[in-house]
């Protein structure tokens, strides 16, 4: 039992060290890359909050999205399931995220001062969970994703989503340090459960509706499906990329030939990228994205 203790200790204490390094970077590389003057009103949601609703109607892709994947067995025995995404999916996805989401990734591209990436894609269904029952069954415990700021997400809602269905929970950078004081939080499965409501954003929406958010900065958790719901999504994951790309032209789909997998089949040789595990790793993270910035 002491022992487990201590591999817990350790576990906290290399967590938060890790935690304060990446808070360091995000400053530095705020202070000295990104570029924080635009004129972009959703740009500048996300530099105050955090994240925001896209003006993007993505209706008939989300309904090409819900129709193809209508028919797909699902394992019964979990709470979540994420369906397989078969090549002319692949094309659907890619032509959508250059055409609808170009403009706005380029201003991404902008305030982050590097090329935009994309790292993964899910296409994810959750099942309803006992509300009683006090355990993280998907992201269900309020979390920050532990990478660096240069890694935001992109929700796309695969029907409309209501309250009973889990919508993602969120709160801004300011008040997620409101939370983390209130709630004396710790980490994913140590705090106090006092929602602020008035705080509070539930991504709640319609069909095609999409949301950005920064999730290594604002605490967030998937809402819990009640019974008889379900809620199905499509998570894109972008990273700025501390590589030069091309500096004449953008490629959203950048690292698929380089890691083929991290894509389309969530392995996480390209998020490992926004993840450096030791202090020197994040120096050189941090002079790799100086030394190649777009401006
Ligand atoms: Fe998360």
């Amino acid at each position: 039992m002491l022992n487990n203790l201590n591999i817990e200790l350790k576990k906290y204490f290399t967590k938060k060290k890790e935690r304060i390094y990446y808070n360091i970077f995000n400053k530095l590389h705020f202070k000295f890359i990104a570029n924080k003057n635009t004129n972009n009103e959703q740009i500048k949601k996300f530099l105050d909050k955090g994240f925001f609703k896209t003006n993007i109607n993505s209706k008939n892709f989300a309904t090409y999205i819900s129709n193809q994947i209508k028919n797909q067995f699902i394992r019964p025995d979990n709470f979540s399931f994420y369906f397989n995404i078969d090549d002319e999916m692949k094309n659907e996805i890619k032509s959508h995220v250059n055409n609808k989401f170009g403009n706005l990734l380029r201003e991404l591209e902008k305030l982050y001062n590097s090329r935009i990436t994309i790292a993964k894609i899910a296409i994810k269904r959750n099942f309803s969970i006992e509300k009683n029952i006090n355990k993280e069954f998907y992201s269900n415990f309020y979390h920050l994703d532990s990478c660096i700021y240069t890694h935001f997400k992109l929700f796309i809602n695969l029907s409309d989503i209501e309250i009973n269905q889990g919508p993602l929970h969120i709160y801004s950078k300011k008040d997620t340090k409101k939370f983390i004081k209130v709630n004396k939080y710790k980490s994913r499965d140590k705090y106090e459960d006092n929602e602020l409501n008035d705080l509070l954003i539930k991504n709640t929406g319609r069909l095609g509706d999409s949301f950005i958010a920064n999730t290594s900065e604002c605490l967030h958790r998937a809402g819990s499906v009640e019974k008889d719901y379900q809620r199905d999504i499509i998570v894109i994951t972008f990273i700025a990329s501390p590589e030069i790309i091309n500096k004449n032209g953008y490629n959203f789909f950048f690292y698929e030939k380089k890691y083929p997998k991290s894509i389309w089949l969530r392995d996480r040789k390209i998020i490992k990228i926004v993840k450096p595990k030791s202090l020197f790793n994040i120096i050189k993270l941090f002079f790799e994205y100086y030394k190649n910035k777009l401006n």
